[in-house]
């Protein structure tokens, strides 16, 4: 298959690409390379695929000519976005709405005349739930997100489903519960608490630390992401939860980090962030019905590829 990787070099994209090329597939991928963090690390992501059989757009989704880009695509897998919950309010929400809804808007538009297209996968996010009615929390429960990223998130799952509803568009949105692995954005907690363990630096904690999330490990993503687009007779419009079953605290995985690491960290507590919901936990029946998908990774395996990722990337011999 041919298929378009929106986001390509960041953490997630660039994971699925390497595994979409190992397994055949053509790769075009798509990237306007924001600095949010650091542009260096998604170059470095860009150098880690494989060039037989992908090719590379550095371009902005709201400008990109779609059109020629999707001629001959069989899968869409769109993963561009401004991720980072935290950050969402105030003046910065207009490139939220920009990246995240107005980009998936134009990509619904150009998926909907695209001559081949067989699936496109939306990454969307457990933050659309805010703190749920009930854990773990099913695709039908009430979406109440508390952050603004996760009501872009939110509009721009729903923009999917109407495409599919209206048009026939083939989407899958898929709600990430916190992706974690070797890669992670360098704004998030476990690349800054794995990063500190190896360089013996301070951890912020975020508040109390009992903050409970569903965390998922990126093979497992990519996996889920593969599933939802070769997997025959799937509703186009249909929305999976995709999340990994660990369920632990941040001060447990502090201190499995800890166990890991073999020596204690050096932590703080500052005080907690608007928007960071208190509790995430997915329930997968449905996508284990749909796609035959279920986590295969441990929270305390893959904290250990984690850290091991950390020694070589930020350690004394990098
Ligand atoms: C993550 C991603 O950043 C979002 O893009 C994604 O949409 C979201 O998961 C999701 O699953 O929907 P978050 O769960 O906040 O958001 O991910 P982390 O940055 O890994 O934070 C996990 C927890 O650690 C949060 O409660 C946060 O407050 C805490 N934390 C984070 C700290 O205590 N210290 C830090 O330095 C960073």
């Amino acid at each position: 298959m041919r298929a378009l990787v929106t986001g390509v070099a960041g953490f997630v994209g660039s994971t699925l690409a390497k595994q979409l090329l190992s397994e055949g597939h053509e790769v075009v991928g798509i990237d306007v390379l924001t600095d949010y963090y650091e542009v260096s690390i998604k170059r470095g992501n860009l150098a880690s695929i494989p060039e037989t059989g992908f090719t590379f757009v550095q371009a902005d989704l709201n400008t990109v000519d779609l059109g020629a880009l999707l001629v001959d695509v069989d899968w869409i897998f769109h993963q561009a976005g401004q991720p980072g919950v935290r950050m969402s309010w105030g003046k910065d929400f207009a490139i939220y709405v920009r990246q995240n809804i107005e980009a998936t808007q134009r990509l619904l538009e150009a998926a909907k005349d695209a001559p081949r297209l067989k699936r496109m996968v939306y990454a969307s996010s457990s933050s659309i739930y805010g703190n749920a009615e009930r854990y773990p929390t099913s695709e039908d429960d009430r979406p109440q997100p508390v952050s603004p990223y996760g009501v872009t998130k939110l509009a721009a799952e729903h923009l999917c489903s109407l495409y599919a509803s209206n048009f026939g568009v083939p989407t899958v949105s898929l709600r990430y519960f916190t992706v974690y692995g070797p890669g992670q954005r360098t704004d998030m907690a476990f690349t800054r608490f794995v990063r500190a363990a190896v360089l013996d630096e301070l951890i912020s904690i975020y508040g109390t630390g009992e903050q409970i999330r569903d965390f998922t490990y990126v093979e497992d993503v990519v996996a889920a992401n593969i599933a939802a687009a070769s997997t025959d007779g799937v509703t186009p419009g249909t929305v999976l939860n995709v999340a990994g079953g660990s369920n632990v605290s941040v001060l447990d995985t502090l201190r499995i980090i800890s166990d890991l690491n073999g020596k204690p960290l050096r932590v703080e507590h500052t005080e907690s962030v608007k928007g960071d919901v208190f509790r995430t936990g997915g329930d997968t029946a449905k996508i284990a019905r749909v796609l035959g998908w279920q986590p295969t990774v441990t929270i305390e395996e893959g904290l250990a590829r984690h850290l091991d990722w950390a020694k070589k990337t930020f350690g004394p011999q990098a």
